[in-house]
């Protein structure tokens, strides 16, 4: 599949990505809403992964700057467009997003089973694994 990879824009593709986060985290993984809408969206840049023919989104990813450390969160990608290469996209936008904004570092929380995806572009792992919404992550982090 062919798409592209940029910032969300307007409340027509907020809501869509919003809606796939839902059936992502809430439906499929058991994430409790609560933990899921934690109130950050609004100061964060959300990119989304569009399907350039039906122009639907397929993947998105949340980041939000703190000084200059951006905290990457909330990766999903529609099922049935998975091991296609969407997410590894969207990882290389956010690295984009963090060299235009002269970032020190990129930090996110992994679930292990998918802590393959991130070391393949360059995070490495911090720490312990640790439970967070009943499921087992690990802290990873990128340098730049
Ligand atoms: C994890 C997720 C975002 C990956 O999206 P994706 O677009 O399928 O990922 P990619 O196609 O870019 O995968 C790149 C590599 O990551 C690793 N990877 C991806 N999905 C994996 C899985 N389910 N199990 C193990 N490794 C996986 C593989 O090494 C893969 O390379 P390969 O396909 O050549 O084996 C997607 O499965 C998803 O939305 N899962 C549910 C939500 C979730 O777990 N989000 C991550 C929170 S940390």
């Amino acid at each position: 599949m062919s798409v592209e990879i940029r910032r969300a824009d307007g409340r027509e593709e907020m809501d869509a990505l919003l809606e796939l986060r839902h059936r992502v985290f809430c439906v499929e993984q058991g994430v409790p809403k609560r933990e899921e809408i934690d109130g950050r969206d609004e100061e964060a840049v959300h990119l989304v992964a569009l399907d350039r023919e039906r122009r639907r989104v397929q993947g998105t990813c949340r980041l939000l700057f703190v000084d200059r450390t951006i905290q990457l969160s909330r990766l999903a990608v529609e099922p049935e467009s998975r091991r296609q290469g969407i997410a590894t996209a969207l990882l290389h936008e956010a690295d984009r997003e963090a060299a235009a904004a002269h970032a020190k570092r990129l930090v996110l929380h992994a679930q292990t089973y998918a802590k393959q995806l991130y070391a393949a572009d360059g995070y490495e792992e911090r720490g312990r694994t640790f439970v967070e919404a009943g499921i087992e992550h690990v802290a990873m982090e990128k340098r730049l």
